[in-house]
């Protein structure tokens, strides 16, 4: 049922304490009331070469609605950054976005990716030298979320941040907004904030994005399972599982769970975990705003709206905010 992998992105392999997190994260998740794990361990290699096929599925359409945002609107956004600026991207997933504003960036004072992944974050650098002699690149191997320091090269120049991908979408509403003014104190007065935010649509819509026809989202939900059973330990037996997605108009938000499909136990780093029949483990949210919700949480964090494009139907949005003079921290 799984679509064809092109290509495997480089192993990130967890460091030591990064492992031991992500069992007792695990453990934590499969013991408590409602089952529960945390979809930023869905990207080890294989998640990742199977969100990148997502980003392909003719049913996922914020990849390639953010890319014509982008490519269509370019050179505005690229206006809305500070002369000269220090462009800081929150989790450079690939520089595929970047290539779009790049183009109108002439001034650029330096590109700072910040990215978890130093060997990615390597290699990004050295292709987008070559594409862009003139661009200087300051990688900075980070947790975005986490506080980290600048490079010198970023320090002169007015900063702008660039945080595509609909990303903010995968945080519950309140630490969106930490996370935003987290942006906003590491950015500093005066800065500029582009934002890639999905927006809410048809139900139909959204459900067929998060469950494609050809079961490459379930791939990449149920290896999740396949990933405990690697590097927690663990004996799921995938066959047993299934992946299931809906849009919670209330919340405003699509889920992800994978579903037990008989009662069963399994055995998670020696410890058991009954499933009662149809019991689920909730694996994702990615929560979609309209283009004033987003703006009013990204008031509540500090940011004012200056300008946002979309796409002709309306599906997708990208934000310009711009820091606003009275700090909220
Ligand atoms: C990478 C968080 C933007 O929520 O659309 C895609 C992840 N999950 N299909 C999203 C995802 C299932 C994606 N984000």
């Amino acid at each position: 049922m799984t679509a064809p992998i092109p290509h495997l992105p480089p192993a990130t392999p967890l460091s030591e304490p990064e492992s031991r997190r992500f069992a007792e994260d695990v453990i934590a998740g499969l013991t408590a009331p409602r089952k529960h794990l945390a979809a930023k361990y869905f990207y080890d290699r294989q998640g990742s070469a199977l969100f990148e096929a997502i980003t392909r599925l003719p049913e996922y359409y914020p990849t390639r609605t953010e890319l014509g945002i982008l490519a269509r609107h370019g050179a505005e956004i690229a206006a809305t950054l500070p002369a000269g600026a220090a462009l800081v991207e929150f989790g450079s997933g690939s520089t595929q976005k970047l290539r779009r504003l790049l183009p109108h960036l002439g001034d650029l004072a330096v590109y700072v990716p910040v990215d978890v992944s130093a060997d990615f974050l390597r290699s990004e650098a050295e292709e987008l030298g070559r594409d862009f002699p003139s661009l200087r690149v300051a990688p900075v191997a980070a947790d975005f979320s986490r506080v980290f320091t600048l490079p010198p090269e970023a320090e002169a120049a007015p900063r702008a941040g660039f945080f595509p991908g609909s990303t903010i979408g995968n945080f519950e509403p309140e630490a969106a907004a930490a996370l935003l003014r987290h942006f906003a104190a590491i950015l500093g007065p005066q800065a500029t904030l582009i934002v890639g935010v999905d927006l809410v649509k048809d139900k139909a819509v959204l459900e067929a994005a998060y469950d494609d026809a050809a079961g490459v989202t379930a791939a990449f939900n149920l290896n999740l399972l396949a990933r405990i059973n690697r590097e927690v330990g663990a004996d799921f037996d995938l066959a047993a599982f299934a992946h299931r997605a809906f849009f919670d108009t209330a919340q405003s938000r699509i889920e992800m769970h994978l579903v037990s499909r008989r009662a069963q136990r399994v055995t998670v780093a020696t410890m058991p975990i009954s499933f009662a029949a149809g019991e689920t483990i909730h694996t994702e949210n990615s929560y979609k705003y309209t283009i004033e919700s987003f703006r009013s949480l990204a008031r509540s964090a500090g940011w004012e709206g200056r300008a946002v494009w979309t796409d002709p139907d309306g599906l997708f949005s990208v934000h310009a905010l711009t820091a606003s003079s009275i700090r909220r921290h």
